[in-house]
């Protein structure tokens, strides 16, 4: 989308260098993609949780909040899932300026959508792939969805009549259905350590159990 020619970007004065110094982290989008029920949203704001403890700037765009508020116009046709991931790839880009570490918790089911996503913040964007087959979530199946989904009360729903296409190049590949939830954890904190803090930064501890005997 074009903006207007008779606009003007006005440049910030204060740095995104002197931002990252003060977090003594980077600034970046960690986005979660994967299928409902995959644990997006449980792993977004349980690292959340983690890493706000450990000192960083840290929030969570997720799908269903965002989808409360600033998308609350948009359904689940191919367009609205399109401008979903626009807006909400436009907002991350802004947390990750603002220097904050953003997790963003969304099916983004198309790569087409991810890729935009990603242009929005050059160089910033990790895409994490939060995999779990569809049985597993379906069993899972927490909002009842798939359920609704299979008895013809919700269409368009991911894997069961929409496609998922998935990460062909992720970042990170977190399997939940093959890990518990304290593993996943484990693999996003050393991911985060690694590529947000590579001088260290205030010290994102790698395991609860490590904090608790020091
Ligand atoms: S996305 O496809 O546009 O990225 P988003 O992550 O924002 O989806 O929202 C997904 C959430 O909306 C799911 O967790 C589920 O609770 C709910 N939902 C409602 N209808 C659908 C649908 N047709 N397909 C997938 N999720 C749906």
């Amino acid at each position: 989308m074009d903006p207007s020619p008779d606009i003007t970007p006005v440049e910030h004065r204060v740095a995104l260098c002197d931002r990252e110094r003060r977090n003594a982290h980077q600034g970046g989008v960690l986005w979660l993609t994967g299928l409902s029920g995959a644990g997006k949203t449980t792993l977004a704001f349980a690292l959340e949780e983690r890493l706000f403890r450990d000192g960083l700037q840290v929030y969570v765009l997720d799908g269903d909040n965002v989808r409360h508020g600033l998308n609350a116009d948009l359904g689940f046709s191919r367009a609205d899932r399109g401008e979903n991931i626009r807006r909400a790839g436009e907002v991350a880009a802004l947390f990750a300026d603002a220097g904050v570490l953003c997790i963003a918790a969304f099916i983004s089911p198309y790569r087409e959508d991810r890729a935009a996503a990603r242009a929005a913040a050059p160089g910033r964007f990790h895409e994490v792939y939060v995999r779990a087959d569809l049985a597993t979530c379906e069993r899972r199946d927490p909002k009842g969805l798939y359920r609704r989904a299979r008895a013809g009360e919700i269409a368009n729903f991911t894997a069961v009549d929409d496609i998922y296409e998935p990460p062909e190049d992720p970042s990170l590949t977190v399997d939940t259905t093959e890990n518990d939830i304290e593993c996943c954890i484990a693999m996003l904190v050393d991911y985060v350590r690694t590529r947000f803090q590579p001088e260290g930064g205030p010290g994102v501890s790698r395991a609860p159990a490590l904090r608790s005997q020091s």
